[in-house]
């Protein structure tokens, strides 16, 4: 191909054969000489193995002793590039006792909520990052059932608090029919509907880290702020009033911890600012 272009280069510009052949020779070999070079500067950047630790928080209720970080090396070059891919290497061919929940693999499920590198997110869209060491421990302030894996139980039974789906008062216009929105009512929904609850939010939260019992954490109250905001609902200034209280409600200081660390790019703190301010209002 570099020949027929230094051809088509030669028509143009009328130049006599034979140096247009010792010219093919020279511009032949300088670009195998660059492709070498090329290559070598590639293989001089990455290196044979890239081998990076993992500290990985341990804890089993079988065998209870004082929790401990255990270190697993792997070859970055033989794994995926999000921390998941790492855990699942790391269970498939060094230790398969090493326990985490995952499923969806795509952010989508929720449920490989963790601690990288000091910020809760999801392991499998969180990037490997470069260094030599990660450490990654279990959501904060949370019971650890086994190794990575929280006790949600009490998370659950907060967002189970909240009603989260629709009530209403009278039935449809049209019996059997779906409840209908206009396009500007549903969109009041974005921002909360795509919530996954994988609990980044709450457990980042330091009013949820002191209260994790009585105050609703960000998550629930997003969730809550979902169904106050739903215009086919018909209970929300009942919404509104089972949470108009001193501790479910107004323990978020507006930290905005929460945004800061939803995997989904969503704002609770956003959203409990909208149920104070109606609060305020004396309902919607
Ligand atoms: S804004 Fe509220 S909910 Fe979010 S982290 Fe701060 S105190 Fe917690
Ligand atoms: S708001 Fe974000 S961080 Fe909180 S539970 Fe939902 S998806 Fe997770
Ligand atoms: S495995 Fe489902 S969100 Fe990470």
């Amino acid at each position: 191909m570099a020949t027929s272009l230094l051809r088509r280069g030669l028509v143009a510009t009328r130049i006599a054969p034979s140096s247009a052949k010792a010219m093919s020779r020279f511009v032949t070999a300088r670009l195998h000489a660059s492709e070498a070079e090329a290559q070598q500067v590639e293989q001089k950047a990455k290196p044979e193995t890239s081998m990076k630790t993992f500290q990985i928080y341990r804890w089993n209720p079988d065998n209870p002793s004082k929790p401990y970080l255990q270190d697993y090396q792997i070859n970055l070059k033989e794994c995926g590039p999000m921390v998941l891919d790492a855990l699942i290497k790391i269970k498939n061919e060094i230790d398969p006792t090493v326990t985490f929940r995952r499923s969806c693999r795509e952010g989508i499920c929720g449920s490989c909520a963790m601690n990288i590198d000091g910020c809760n997110g999801l392991a499998c869209l969180t990037k490997i990052q470069s260094g030599s060491k990660s450490t990654i421990t279990p959501l904060p302030h949370m019971f650890v059932i086994k190794d990575l894996v929280v006790d949600m139980t009490n998370f659950y039974n907060q967002y189970k608090s909240i009603e989260p789906w629709l009530k209403r008062k009278n039935p449809p216009t049209v019996p059997g029919k779906e409840i209908l929105q206009s396009k500007k009512e549903r969109s009041k929904l974005d921002g909360m509907y795509e919530c996954i609850l994988c609990a980044c939010c709450s457990t980042s939260c330091p009013s949820y880290w002191w209260n994790p019992e009585s105050y609703l954490g960000p998550a629930a109250l997003l969730h809550a702020n979902r169904w106050i905001s739903d215009s086919r609902d018909e209970y929300t200034n009942e919404r509104l009033e089972a949470i108009n209280d001193e501790f479910k409600l107004y323990r978020c200081h507006t930290i905005l911890n929460c945004a800061r660390a939803c995997p989904k790019g969503l704002n609770p703190g956003k959203q409990i600012i909208n149920i104070k301010s109606l609060q305020l209002k004396g309902g919607a």
